[in-house]
């Protein structure tokens, strides 16, 4: 079929309200307008404000829709996404995102849409679309070995796992060898950012098991397993529709590159660690004083993003974050830098020798993309999971903690960055860091996994429409 005789269809898109989320919808909208379909993007103002312009060739094909916030008490006024909020607030944000139910049914009745793509967060959605008519489908913007963990949506629905506990073993309906397991003190970190009324896990099984079709933010060239086993245990179909890392090229630069790049380029290839931490991470001072003393006893050059939102929980400011006299003593080696920061193209200098992460799928993804390896510290949400997969499959290692608390010392990270940047042993995860750079840096394969998913439903509409 060429794009004259295929059919145009109508998608809505409506990604749960966190930047990792918006992005990755972001990308997979702005593929399907480019193959000619009509994308309706729904999210809350503020979101909608920080996405990028919409290209003028498909302003008549991609649109954004905004659906004020509904206000709820608890939910700090203003705020419409996690990065805006502590942990402990989160499950206030996904109440509030459950009062859009009534506006977007609204939307969707008006506005003739054929399918939906949405999150694991709406979990009265795929019902609600069935009985409009609408296709629903859930874009897990998480790996495969996530959706995995989640488990069987009968089994989650049925309360099999309740306990903390539970979720310290490897399921076992995984059928691979695999370390897939939370840490004690991860189990409770996420329990700070469920809504107690209806869990995360539960959440994502129901829409699991009512949604049409299930896409997600991997492909079968790096999870061939992972992906098996989803097929089986969903019996519906599952379609990676690959890694989407960003592109090098679209990816701002900002007014700051220039400072940072002449700092990187005085720097030894391979030898400088990036340290960033998301926008959700939080540490208690303590421990962020600890990782501060490691990096310094590193020994190595490093970069270290400290966003503006303050780490530590009701403090700011750098005096209260960093150790007394910490900036003067790595004056030179060392960077601490505060501003939004260039991700992408700091990741791409040769000088970067390895990415200490919080972990999350979209920041490994953009690493692995430039083939840099991975120094793991994992926090809240899935990222406990990405670690233990990147660990497993020697792409990094992960900083040894008290498994109980998640506390660390400066010696554990100080070991964990030499081991993965520049002793001996640690060459091989180089080595295979480098090797998955065509896998996860590569737009073309990501191309071909959504261009299966765009014909997929396509067809899948075709062939409904003439029963
Ligand atoms: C829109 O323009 C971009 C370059 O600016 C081009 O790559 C793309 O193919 C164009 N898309 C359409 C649908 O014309
Ligand atoms: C550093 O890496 C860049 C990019 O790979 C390369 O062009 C350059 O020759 C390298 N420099 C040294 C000193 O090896
Ligand atoms: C299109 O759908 C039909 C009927 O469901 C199926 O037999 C056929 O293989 C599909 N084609 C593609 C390209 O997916």
């Amino acid at each position: 079929m060429d794009l004259q005789n295929r059919q145009k269809l109508h998608i809505a898109m409506f990604p749960w309200l966190a930047y990792g989320h918006i992005m990755p919808f972001f990308q997979v909208a702005m593929f399907l307008a480019e193959k000619g379909h009509h994308v309706s993007y729904i999210s809350t103002p503020k979101n909608i404000d920080r996405l990028p312009q919409i290209p003028t060739n498909l302003s008549s094909r991609l649109s954004y829709i905004q659906l004020p916030l509904p206000q709820l008490d608890g939910l700090p006024e203003g705020a419409e996404s996690t990065a805006e909020l502590p942990i402990h607030k989160v499950p206030y944000l996904k109440k509030a995102h459950d009062l859009l139910q009534l506006p977007l049914t609204n939307f969707l009745q008006d506005s003739r849409v054929n399918w939906i793509i949405h999150d694991f967060i709406s979990h009265w959605l795929p019902p609600v679309a069935a009985q409009l008519g609408v296709n629903s489908v859930f874009f897990s913007i998480y790996s495969a070995a996530t959706l995995c963990f989640t488990g069987p949506p009968s089994d989650v629905i049925a309360g099999r796992r309740q306990k903390p506990e539970d979720f310290t073993v490897v399921p076992e309906w995984i059928d691979f060898q695999s370390n897939l397991a939370f840490k004690p003190y991860e189990t409770l970190i996420n329990q700070d950012g469920m809504d107690d009324s209806v869990s995360d896990y539960l959440r994502a099984a129901f829409v699991l098991q009512d949604c049409r079709v299930v896409i997600l933010r991997s492909c079968a060239e790096f999870e061939p397993d992972a992906l098996r086993l989803l097929g089986k245990m969903l019996q519906k179909p599952v379609l990676p529709v690959g890694l989407l890392a960003p592109s090098l090229q679209d990816s701002a630069a900002g007014e700051h590159w220039p400072v940072l790049k002449d700092w990187l380029d005085s720097k030894e290839n391979n030898s400088v660690v990036y340290a960033a931490f998301g926008t959700e991470m939080t540490l208690s001072q303590e421990l962020l004083h600890e990782l501060a003393y490691g990096l310094e006893k590193s020994g190595l050059p490093f970069i270290w993003i400290i966003k503006n939102r303050p780490l530590v929980e009701g403090e700011s400011g750098l005096d209260h974050l960093l150790p007394p006299g910490f900036q003067d003593r790595v004056s030179g080696t060392g960077l601490v830098w505060t501003d939004w920061a260039p991700q992408l193209r700091i990741l791409a200098h040769p000088s970067i020798g390895g990415f200490l992460t919080h972990s999350g799928w979209s920041s490994v993804i953009e690493a692995l993309g430039l083939g840099r390896p991975l120094i793991l510290l994992p926090g809240s949400s899935d990222t406990g999971l990405v670690a233990r997969l990147m660990h497993s499959r020697r792409l990094g290692l992960e900083v040894e903690r008290n498994e109980q608390d998640g506390s660390f010392t400066r010696d554990s990270v100080a070991d964990c960055i030499r081991r993965v940047v520049v002793d001996q042993e640690g060459e091989p995860l180089r080595a295979n860091a480098r090797a998955v750079r065509d896998i996860f840096g590569s737009t073309h394969l990501s191309y071909k996994h959504l261009d299966e998913f765009t014909r997929f439903i396509e067809n899948y509409t075709a062939s409904t429409k003439s029963l």
